[in-house]
C-alpha cells in the first residue's frame, strides 16, 4: 500500500493556493486506498515567529480547513506536528546527511532570510521537513509546485542516509495535480498567491465572503489586450485565472480557453470568481460547523495512529544506527 504524507503550516489563513495546489489533491487521494498522514507543521510555522494566540489560532482553524475540505478520515491520520516529538528527534539524525551548501541554496530560505533574517531555524528547515516525510516511510508526497527542491534535497538526504546503512528509507516522489500546481497573486501575478502577501487583495482567503471573492477578482491584473489565452510569459493574468478556473472545474485548460472565445475580460473576471466562491464557500461552512473540541478529539485519536507508525521507524532506525 502506498504511504502518503503532505504538510501544512499553521501560519495565517489558508487560502486558494493551498486548496488548489495542495489540500484538494489531498481530498481526491484520501477517497482512494492509501495510508495518508496529513500534518499540521506547526514546528515549521516557528520559523517566523508568530506570536503565541495567532499560533494556537491558525493551527486549529488549518486542522478544521483539512476536516472541511473532505479528507476521508478512514484512510487518512490528520494530526499536530509538534505532539509527536520523534519529528524532531530524526531531524537530528539527518542532520548529519545534509551539507551546509544546499540548505543555503534553497530558494525559500532565501526569501525568507530577507524578512526573518538568517537564523538557523530558517536553514535547517528543510531536514525537518525531510524528517516529517521519512519518519512515515512515505512513497508519495503531494505538495504545491514550490516545494520541488525541498523534495530534491529530501531524496537525497535519504539517499545518503541509505549509501551508509543500507536500504532503509523509500525515496519519495513528488506528486501534483495537473493544473493550479502554482496559483499566483491576483494582483501581482509574477508573485506567488501565499498568505503573508503584502497586498491582501491577492490572495482569495478560506473565509472571505462572495462579495469580498468577487471584488477581488474584479480588481485582479490582466494585460492591455483582449484575448483569454494561455500564456504565462506574456499574459501571467490571465493564464493564473485560466488555471485557476480549470482547476475548479475539474477540466484541461484548452477546454477552458474554447468556452471563453470572444469573452469580454470583465465577464471573463465575473465567472471566475463565481466559480471560485461556489467552490469555496461550502468549504467555509463546512469548517464554521466544527467545533474546537471536536478539533482537538479528532487530533488526539489521530496522533495515536501517527505515533504507533513513527514509533515503529525509530525503533528500527535505532537499531540500525547502534543507538541503544
Ligand atoms: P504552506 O502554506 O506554505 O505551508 O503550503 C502548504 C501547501 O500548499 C504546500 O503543498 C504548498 O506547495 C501549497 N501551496 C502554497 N501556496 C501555493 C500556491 N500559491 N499555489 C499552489 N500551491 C501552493
Ligand atoms: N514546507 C512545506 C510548505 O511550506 C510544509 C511542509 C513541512 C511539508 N513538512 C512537509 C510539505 C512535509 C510536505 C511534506 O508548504
Amino acid at each position: 500500500m502506498t504511504t502518503v504524507f503532505s504538510g501544512i503550516q499553521p501560519t495565517g489563513t489558508v487560502h486558494l493556493g493551498n486548496l488548489l495546489g495542495a489540500i484538494n489533491n489531498w481530498s481526491k487521494i484520501s477517497q482512494e486506498n492509501n495510508n495518508n498522514f496529513f500534518c499540521i507543521v506547526d514546528l515549521h510555522s516557528i520559523t517566523t515567529l508568530p506570536k503565541k494566540n495567532e499560533l494556537q489560532k491558525s493551527t486549529l482553524s488549518t486542522f478544521k480547513a483539512l476536516l472541511g475540505s473532505g479528507i476521508n478520515l478512514n484512510s487518512s491520520t490528520i494530526y499536530i506536528q509538534s505532539q509527536l516529538k520523534e519529528h524532531a528527534y530524526l531531524s537530528w539524525i539527518l542532520s548529519s546527511f545534509c551539507q551546509v551548501g544546499e540548505l543555503q541554496r534553497m530558494t525559500q530560505f532565501k526569501e525568507k532570510a530577507v524578512s526573518f533574517g538568517t537564523h538557523s531555524g530558517l536553514l535547517t528547515y528543510p531536514i525537518l521537513m525531510a524528517s516529517d516525510i521519512l519518519l512515515h516511510k512515505a512513497n508519495e508526497v503531494p505538495v504545491g509546485d514550490d516545494q520541488t527542491q525541498h523534495l530534491e534535497l529530501t531524496r537525497n538526504i535519504a539517499e545518503r542516509f541509505n549509501q551508509t546503512y543500507g536500504d532503509f528509507f523509500p525515496l519519495p516522489i513528488k506528486t501534483t495535480g495537473s493544473t493550479a500546481t502554482r496559483v499566483m497573486s491576483l494582483r501581482h501575478p509574477g508573485n506567488k498567491m501565499s498568505k503573508s502577501s503584502e497586498d491582501l487583495n491577492g490572495t482569495i482567503y478560506i473565509d472571505d465572503s462572495k462579495d469580498m471573492i468577487l471584488k477581488k477578482f474584479k480588481s485582479s491584473v490582466t494585460d492591455s489586450e483582449n484575448e483569454i489565452k494561455y500564456d504565462i510569459r506574456n499574459k501571467p493574468g490571465v493564464s493564473n485565472l485560466i488555471e485557476i478556473f480549470s482547476a475548479i472545474n475539474n477540466q484541461p485548460i484548452d477546454k477552458t480557453e474554447k468556452m471563453f472565445v470572444n469573452v469580454r475580460y470583465g465577464e471573463f473576471k465575473e465567472t471566475v470568481g463565481e466559480s471560485v466562491a461556489t467552490y469555496i464557500i461550502p468549504i467555509f461552512e463546512k469548517i464554521s460547523s466544527i467545533s474546537d473540541q471536536e478539533v482537538k478529539k479528532i487530533a488526539n485519536e489521530n496522533l495515536a495512529l501517527a505515533k504507533k507508525s513513527a514509533e515503529t521507524t525509530i525503533s528500527e532506525l535505532k537499531n540500525l544506527i547502534g543507538l541503544i
